[in-house]
């Protein structure tokens, strides 16, 4: 028998851990026996890879925020096409670190662009796909700032255009992480992002057995 598909998202601010969180449960699951497809965004697929150079380049700093949501957008389109279709068709778990919730938070209210525009684009780009359930990994702007530096500092890459924000563009996204889920309760489950990491675990764990 197939086993049941499921789309699960991991969404967060940057150094919320919600990359070693979405390891961990992909190995929980692997070792349950169901098929995980790991997938990020931006990047992914090849071509979601180098869309993710452009966005993520700090010499990038012209280009302008229409042009941002629509390449977050691009890169959805060819995640969803080459990688989360077919493998949902295949019953298969799809795991995203980030999806659309990412661009309502970063450029529907970050760059006021506005949940209508950011929705118009998720209905070309993903035709009614919505996550079974988005796993919140709370930390707050001050926290995700700091993080975000410390890593940029030890590890000397240049993926650093959007962490170059303002500690206001930062607490917007913030709180409209907090808006997002609290319109969606059903959908939303936040976790505490400053808890040790395997207290973190058990806690998405907890949420996410139910549906496995
Ligand atoms: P990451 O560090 O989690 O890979 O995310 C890269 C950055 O891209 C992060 O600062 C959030 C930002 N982002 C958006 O602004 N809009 C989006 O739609 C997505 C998916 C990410």
């Amino acid at each position: 028998m197939q086993k049941r598909s499921l789309f699960l998202t991991f969404e967060g601010m940057d150094g919320s851990g919600k990359t070693t969180q979405m390891r961990l449960l992909a190995e929980r699951l692997r070792a349950r026996g169901r098929d995980v497809l790991e997938t990020a965004e931006p990047g992914g697929t090849r071509i979601g890879i180098e869309i993710r150079r452009i966005l993520l380049d700090a010499a990038n700093q012209e280009l302008g925020p229409t042009a941002e949501m629509l390449l977050y957008f691009a890169c959805r389109a060819q995640n969803l096409d080459e990688w989360i279709t077919p493998a949902l068709a295949e019953g298969k778990i799809v795991l995203s670190d980030r999806f659309t919730d990412s661009t309502l938070v970063y450029q529907g209210c970050g760059r006021g662009l506005g949940a209508e525009a950011v929705m118009t684009l998720d209905r070309i780009a993903c035709r009614g796909l919505v996550p079974d359930l988005t796993l919140l990994i709370d930390i707050d702007a001050e926290t995700s700032l700091a993080r975000a530096h410390a890593r940029n500092a030890s590890q000397r890459h240049s993926e650093t255009r959007m962490d170059e924000q303002s500690l206001a563009f930062h607490r917007q996204v913030y709180a409209a992480y907090h808006a997002l889920a609290a319109r969606e309760p059903h959908r939303f489950r936040i976790v505490d992002g400053r808890a040790a990491i395997d207290a973190i675990a058990a806690e998405i764990w907890k949420a996410v057995e139910p549906y496995v």
